[in-house]
């Protein structure tokens, strides 16, 4: 069933103040889960935080269900986190990499992930090897096959770049780490909420995401997925008494479950708004979100190509919602701040939010704008005749 725009619009108190083309960023969540938020608080608020706990249980740990059903897991594989970077971290810190092991990656993975990856060959030694991209602009299959060797403790892989609409071709990468027996490892921040996610069809075995991207959940929220049986291998970075139990003064025992990736204090209205936009985005069916995300964002590309000095430097075989773009001699957030005077929300993809992939592909700093479901072809047209006039008054 295609998505009721309509529909989705009314749904979205956002959409009567905004042009919302920060999806990416972090999009605008439907009145069901602003109204589990602040429901939420508000009972915080009567009765305390501990008793509010008590009373929204089972809203509460409806995020597992939801979560393990978006990625097609099992709610004791999955850990609530405060973002994509921490659930990430969790992961990632959990091995133990020592001198001449290696990481393989991609060339635009996210900025947190290089800097985790960075501190960690400084303090173990691992090396950390860029897989090249292929003629597409997307992690090469065959260079990252080639290097897949004994020495290789983790491929890491992000799905979607922060910074442009490239998809990365992340269940052929599984298929090739499954055979190795190697841990792999999906930064799906930016493809969760715009694109179907499976985690057996990806063949990962662990996965992180956010909840205000394009899941449309709230900020401060995001999940870990680790497949049962690297799950109990893994020792988390950081323990305390939701992760363990004290069993005796000098031990303790990990939960066997994905939980003992999260800490005891929680956002509760968080996780309750994120399992609501999670459940959300499943009743309108993740395959209809990306068909309108994709064509939508293939339509905003064909009307900045248009524009006379507009270059759209989006790489890869297939793209998704987000388009990223320079106007010529207008910086970025030049372009960013005119939108924004005509209620228009886009973001800057600065160079340094991707070293590597900004000096392989000589970029600048980029207009990025992501479009979601409730967006309309009347937005997007008003979204390229700013970027025109943005052009003009250069
Ligand atoms: C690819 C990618 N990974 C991870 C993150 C980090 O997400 P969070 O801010 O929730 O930690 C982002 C945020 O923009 C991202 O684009």
């Amino acid at each position: 069933m295609p998505i009721d725009v309509e529909r989705a619009r009314a749904e979205t108190p956002g959409c009567e103040h905004v042009v919302h083309l920060d999806n990416a960023g972090s999009s605008l969540p439907p009145r069901r889960v602003l109204d589990a938020v602040i429901g939420h608080l508000e009972l915080e608020g009567r009765v305390g935080g501990y008793d509010a706990h008590a009373r929204n249980e089972e809203a509460i740990e409806r995020f597992y269900g939801a979560t393990a059903e978006l990625i097609g897991a099992r709610p004791g594989e999955v850990a609530f986190c405060s973002s994509a970077t921490r659930a990430w971290d969790m992961a990632f810190y959990s091995f133990d990499f020592e001198r001449g092991d290696r990481i393989l990656t991609s060339v635009a993975d996210y900025i947190s992930n290089y800097i985790a990856f960075i501190q960690v060959a400084q303090r173990t030694g691992v090396e950390v090897v860029t897989v090249p991209n292929d003629e597409h602009g997307q992690v090469s299959v065959e260079a990252l096959r080639e290097r897949l060797d004994e020495r290789v403790k983790l491929v890491a892989i992000t799905h979607v770049p922060t910074n442009s609409g490239l998809v990365n071709p992340v269940a052929e990468i599984g298929a090739i780490t499954r055979q190795a027996g190697i841990p792999y490892l999906v930064d799906a921040c930016q493809s969760a909420g715009q694109m179907a996610l499976d985690v057996d069809a990806i063949g990962c075995d662990a996965l992180s995401a956010t909840g205000r991207k394009f899941l449309r959940g709230p900020r401060g929220t995001g999940f870990l997925y680790v497949r049962t049986g690297l799950l109990e291998r893994l020792e988390p970075p950081l323990l305390d008494m939701r992760a363990a139990d004290w069993v005796a003064p000098d031990r303790y025992e990990i939960r066997r479950d994905g939980r003992r990736f999260e800490e005891w204090e929680q956002d509760y209205a968080g996780k309750i708004g994120l399992a609501c936009a999670v459940e959300y985005a499943l009743e309108w069916g993740v395959d209809a979100i990306w068909e309108r995300v994709h064509a939508s964002a293939e339509c905003l590309r064909a009307l900045l190509e248009d524009i006379d000095g507009v270059t759209v430097h989006d790489p890869g075989a297939v793209r998704c919602g987000i388009v990223t773009f320079a106007v010529r001699g207008v910086p970025a957030e030049q372009v960013k701040a005119a939108l924004a005077r005509e209620q228009i929300n886009v973001s800057v993809s600065a160079t340094t939010s991707a070293v590597i992939d900004a000096l392989e592909r000589d970029l600048p700093d980029l207009v990025r704008a992501s479009v979601h479901y409730f967006n309309t072809d009347d937005e997007l047209e008003r979204a390229a005749r700013g970027v025109h006039r943005a052009g003009g008054s250069r």
